[in-house]
């Protein structure tokens, strides 16, 4: 029977070692998160990187262990993980794609390193293909993929989907590798993006930096029709309500109530990353408690941050500006039986997020840029009593589909103070109102939903193009 062969740099489990003994974990992130329910059906598989370097006889060993769970390692050397990984899909595409033009960097021993891995992902999709099979890629770091199988096998339906935003053409045409990373993705037959504006961004980059000309959302590629789209991802509705009203998220959420007292709590949660504007959520909390001090005593921030990429330069430096404003939020305002900010910088499981996504009056998601962001989606599953106030992001694709939260330009200090204001104050009947407007929403167009329309309407643009030849 054919399969899908979802293919992305990181595998929805990571390795680690404690005490020398490998330990598989979770791994964190919208693209693993999301497909997390996906793959296991049938006999699809998943390609991807384990996150460690191991021995030959560890990787003998984790290559089974993963094959018995649809999964089918990629190791990556050292080298790889500092040129290709944090290098050039970190400090390149990445800070360009969200635009921190200040934060990358073109090294070309690092584009040779993406290469060769993008290779290395190529190989492993041609060893595991068979006939009728469709392949799936997924995000920034694998974007020469498409077209490096297209030469192998000129006729297998590829797929490929952008997790994060893709820039304006003013922006994407400073990478020197740009058309040969257009070329790559252009192997794929359908082309996903979480917003318009990103695949609009896309096409007009194609026009201008690549020559091919197009028609609505539609290219021709050497005769063949690509055709790029608009999905915003979805997420599990139903694990995250179970997850959020099972008895362990409310024996979980009591107990932290009766350690944390009856203050209002703002729930603040991301991977440590610059793109995510913590420092300038920090500040604004920071304001907020100056300007309406009656506030102060009466409600906290409770910032997650988890660990990221954390070898990368601005990743550090980034990290050490949270833990200072965090200091300087606590030395300004904490009193004896009072913590503005409880402040956790590693990651949790499960059954802990449904705990906070419960206890959380306010959510505040204030990303400088975020291709969609999930964990807005899924605090709004988890809030089974449709109460609840959303903060979020204009810059977060997840705003364009989310227009009853209250909607912030994260650069704009004032606006994100007087939205704290609002939040905290908002009606119980107002609350509700937009509650269940977002949670229909949300509902409505699940992660299993998206993947069926991805593969629906790559199956469906195959069709055609065979009927065009
Ligand atoms: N997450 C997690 N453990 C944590 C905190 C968050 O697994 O301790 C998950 C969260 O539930 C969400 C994902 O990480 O599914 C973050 O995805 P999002 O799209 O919000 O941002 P990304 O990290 O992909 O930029
Ligand atoms: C975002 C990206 C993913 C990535 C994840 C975690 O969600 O779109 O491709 O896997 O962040 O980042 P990491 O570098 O740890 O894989």
């Amino acid at each position: 029977m054919a399969k899908t062969i979802i293919v992305s740099n990181r595998l929805p489990i990571r390795i680690e070692k404690e005490d020398g003994q490998k330990v598989y974990k979770t791994s964190e992130g919208g693209l693993a998160t999301g497909l997390g329910s996906i793959y296991k059906e049938g006999n699809n598989i998943w390609i991807g990187w384990p996150g460690i370097s191991l021995d030959h006889e560890e990787e003998q060993e984790v290559e089974k262990e993963l094959i018995d769970r649809n999964m089918r390692p990629v190791f990556l050397t050292d080298d790889d993980v500092e040129d290709f990984y944090l290098g050039f899909s970190n400090q390149t595409l990445w800070p360009a794609f969200h635009y921190f033009i200040h934060h990358m960097r073109f090294v070309d021993e690092e584009w040779e390193s993406y290469y060769n891995a993008n290779r290395k992902f190529a190989d492993a999709v041609s060893k595991w293909l068979e006939p009728d099979d469709i392949i799936w890629v997924h995000d920034y770091q694998l974007m020469l993929v498409p077209e490096m199988i297209r030469k192998q096998f000129p006729n297998v339906t590829i797929g490929f989907f952008q997790h994060i935003p893709f820039p304006s053409y003013e922006v994407f045409r400073m990478i020197p590798w740009r058309k040969k990373l257009l070329n790559g993705v252009l192997g794929a037959d359908y082309i996903g993006f979480h917003t318009y504006d990103d695949m609009r961004h896309f096409l007009s980059s194609c026009h201008r930096l690549a020559g091919y000309s197009y028609e609505r959302n539609q290219i021709l590629v050497k005769n063949r029709l690509v055709e790029a789209d608009s999905l915003p991802m979805g997420i599990d509705y139903e694990k995250y309500l179970q997850s959020a009203t099972s008895q362990l998220a409310k024996a979980k959420e009591i107990s932290y109530r009766d350690s944390l007292g009856s203050q209002e709590l703002i729930l603040s949660m991301d991977r440590l990353d610059y793109s995510k504007g913590i420092p300038g959520r920090l500040q604004a909390f920071d304001k907020f408690l100056e300007k309406y001090p009656e506030y102060q005593g009466r409600v906290s921030l409770f910032l997650i941050v988890v660990p990221s990429r954390d070898q990368v330069a601005s990743y550090k430096a980034l990290k050490e500006k949270v833990e200072f404003l965090v200091g300087h939020v606590n030395g300004k305002y904490g009193t004896i039986n009072y913590v503005p900010v409880h402040f956790y910088y590693r990651s949790f499981p499960l059954d802990d997020l449904s705990a906070f996504y419960r206890m959380c009056k306010i959510a505040m998601i204030t990303p400088k840029r975020d291709g969609m962001n999930l964990v807005c989606k899924e605090y709004i599953a988890s809030r089974e009593n449709e109460d609840g106030v959303l903060i979020l992001s204009e810059m977060a694709g997840a705003s364009k589909e989310l227009s009853d939260a209250i909607l912030v330009n994260p650069n704009d200090q004032n606006e994100m103070v007087e939205a704290i204001k609002r939040a905290l104050e908002m009606p119980l009947n107002e609350q509700k109102r937009r509650m269940k407007i977002m949670q229909r929403t949300v509902k409505k167009y699940t992660i299993f939903q998206w993947v069926d329309l991805f593969m629906n309407n790559l199956k469906d643009l195959k069709e055609r193009q065979q009927s065009m030849a």
